[in-house]
C-alpha cells in the first residue's frame, strides 16, 4: 500500500486558484518581456535559446491548444502560425529564421487567448474529464507557462550588455545552523511519486513503494567553496574523476569551472543577469553540467543521490510512514520555506530556510538550485503518458538525467516534492547545481 497525504480543495477554491495562477504566470512574463527593447526580443541570444518572442507567442499557442481547442472546441484563431510554434518542428538554433510574430503581435495574440480563457474558465466545470477534474488542464497550462519563464531567465542570463532585471538579495540564514553535515536516511520503502496531487504532471505518476537502502546525503548543496577546492585541486585535469563523455566535454570546450565564471587577479568572478561580482563562498554552486556535478562527488569520495534517495530524503516522514507533498509538510510553499518564484535572482546561502527542512533535517531541497541527480529520466511503474507524449514520454531514456527540487526561478505552481526535471548531461546554462551523498 502506497501512503502519501491528500490535499482535498473546494471547486470554487480550484477555479480561483487557476485563475491566479494563470495572472501570476503572465505578470512574470510581462516582467521579462517588457525590460527588453523588441530588437532584443526577436534577437537570438544563444543558439541554446529560442528568442524571447517565440516563447511568448509559443506560451498562448500552448494555451489556446489545451483550453480553447481540446477543452472547449474552438477553432484555431490563427491556424498559420501553429506550425511556427511547434516545438519538436522547428529546433531552437532555427527560431530566430522563422517568419514569427513580432513582439507587439506576439504579445495581443497571447493577450486574446488569455481573454477567453478565463471566459471559458468561468463557464466550465472542473470535472467530468481527466482534463478537466480538478482543474488539471488550466494547472498544466499555467506551469506550461511558468516553465518558459525559467526558459526566459535563462536567455537573460545568456544575454550580453546591461542589467535590466531587479530583486532583492535572500535574507541571511535565520536561525541555527545544520547540525551536522550530513543526515542519515535509515533503509526502508517510502511512497514515491503521487496519485493525489490534483496538478501533478503525467512523469510524477503513479505512486508507488520503492525500497531504498540506508544511506547519508548532504544536508545542504554544495557551495561554491566547496567546488572551488575541487577546480584548486586540480579536479578539471584528471579523468580519474570523470566520466568519458565529460571527459571530452571539459577538453573539447576548455571547461575549468562553472559557467559564467572566470578568474581574474587570483579571485574567482561570475556574471550574473549582466553585473560582474566576486563568487560568493557560501551560496550553492550554480550553472554545472551533470557531468562536473558528477566528478565532484567522485573528487569527494561521494556520488550523486538517485532520484528515488532525493526524493525520500526529501518527502518521507518516518514519524508517520507517510509521503509529504513538501520537505516541510503539505503546506504550500511560503517565502519562509523556500526561495522560489524569482523573488530573487540567485540562490540563497546554503543553511538557510531552516522552517524548510525535511524531517530528517535536510534543507534547502526545494528552491535555490536545481539539484542533479545520479538517474536517468524514466517513467515509474504504471506511467500513462497524459495529456500528450511529448511532454515526458518522448524524452524517456539514459540520455537525459533527472533534477530535482526546482530553483530560485522556479514558481510554487510548477514545484512539488515529486515535481521531475530532466535535461542532457552536458548542460549548464540551466540553474543546476547538486549535493552529494554515500551509502550509509
Ligand atoms: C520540463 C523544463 C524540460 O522546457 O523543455 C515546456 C518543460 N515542455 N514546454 C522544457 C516544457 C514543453 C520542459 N522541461
Ligand atoms: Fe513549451
Amino acid at each position: 500500500m502506497t501512503t502519501e497525504t491528500h490535499p482535498e480543495i473546494r471547486p470554487e477554491a480550484l477555479r480561483e486558484r487557476a485563475a491566479a495562477a494563470l495572472t501570476a504566470a503572465r505578470a512574470r512574463t510581462a516582467g521579462l518581456t517588457d525590460v527588453v527593447s523588441d530588437p532584443d526580443l526577436t534577437a537570438q541570444h544563444s543558439p541554446l535559446m529560442s528568442p524571447l518572442v517565440w516563447d511568448l507567442a509559443h506560451i498562448g499557442n500552448q494555451e489556446e491548444l489545451w483550453l480553447l481547442r481540446n477543452v472547449a472546441g474552438r477553432e484555431f484563431l490563427r491556424p498559420e502560425i501553429n506550425p511556427l510554434y511547434d516545438a519538436f518542428r522547428h529546433p531552437r538554433a532555427e527560431r530566430p529564421n522563422l517568419p514569427l510574430l513580432g513582439p507587439q503581435e506576439a504579445r495581443g495574440y497571447a493577450a486574446e487567448v488569455r481573454g477567453r480563457v478565463f471566459d471559458l474558465l468561468d463557464r466550465t466545470p472542473l470535472e467530468g474529464t481527466a482534463l478537466l477534474d480538478h482543474g488539471f488542464v488550466f494547472g498544466m497550462i499555467a506551469q506550461h507557462e511558468q516553465q518558459h519563464d525559467e526558459t526566459m531567465l535563462i536567455t537573460h542570463q545568456l544575454r550580453a550588455g546591461d542589467a535590466v532585471l531587479a530583486a532583492p538579495d535572500p535574507e541571511p540564514p535565520q536561525g541555527p545552523p545544520p547540525a551536522a553535515p550530513e543526515v542519515l536516511v535509515p533503509a526502508g520503502p517510502f511512497t514515491m511519486g503521487t496519485s493525489a496531487e490534483p496538478w501533478a504532471l503525467d512523469n510524477e505518476r503513479p505512486a508507488h513503494v520503492r525500497e531504498v537502502a540506508a544511506f547519508r546525503i548532504d544536508t545542504v548543496p554544495v557551495t561554491n567553496a566547496a567546488y572551488q577546492a575541487f577546480i584548486a585541486d586540480g579536479g578539471y585535469t584528471d579523468p580519474r574523476w570523470w566520466a568519458a563523455e565529460g571527459w571530452e566535454q571539459i577538453r573539447a570546450h576548455g571547461i575549468g569551472a562553472p559557467l559564467f565564471w572566470r578568474r581574474e587577479a587570483g579571485q574567482w568572478l561570475r556574471r550574473r543577469f549582466g553585473v560582474t561580482e566576486p563568487v560568493p563562498d557560501d551560496e550553492p554552486v550554480l550553472h554545472v553540467s551533470w557531468y562536473e556535478a558528477d566528478a565532484y562527488a567522485r573528487w569527494a569520495g561521494r556520488r550523486l543521490p538517485t532520484e528515488a534517495e532525493w526524493e525520500k530524503a526529501a518527502r518521507h516522514d518516518p514519524a508517520t510512514g507517510r509521503s509529504r507533498r513538501y520537505p516541510w509538510g503539505d503546506a504550500d510553499p511560503s517565502p519562509g520555506h523556500a526561495n522560489l518564484g524569482q523573488r530573487h535572482l540567485r540562490p540563497a546561502r546554503a543553511g538557510c530556510y531552516p522552517a524548510g527542512a525535511s524531517p530528517l533535517g535536510v534543507r534547502q531541497l526545494i528552491g535555490d538550485v536545481w539539484e542533479w541527480t545520479a538517474s536517468d529520466f524514466l517513467p515509474y511503474p504504471g506511467f500513462r503518458a497524459f495529456p500528450y507524449r511529448e511532454y515526458s514520454e518522448v524524452f524517456f531514456g539514459p540520455e537525459h538525467k533527472v533534477l530535482r527540487g526546482g530553483s530560485f526561478a522556479v514558481d510554487p505552481v510548477a514545484c512539488r516534492g515529486t515535481f521531475r526535471n530532466w535535461d542532457l548531461p552536458v548542460r549548464r546554462q540551466i540553474f543546476s547545481g547538486f549535493r552529494t551523498a554515500r551509502d550509509a
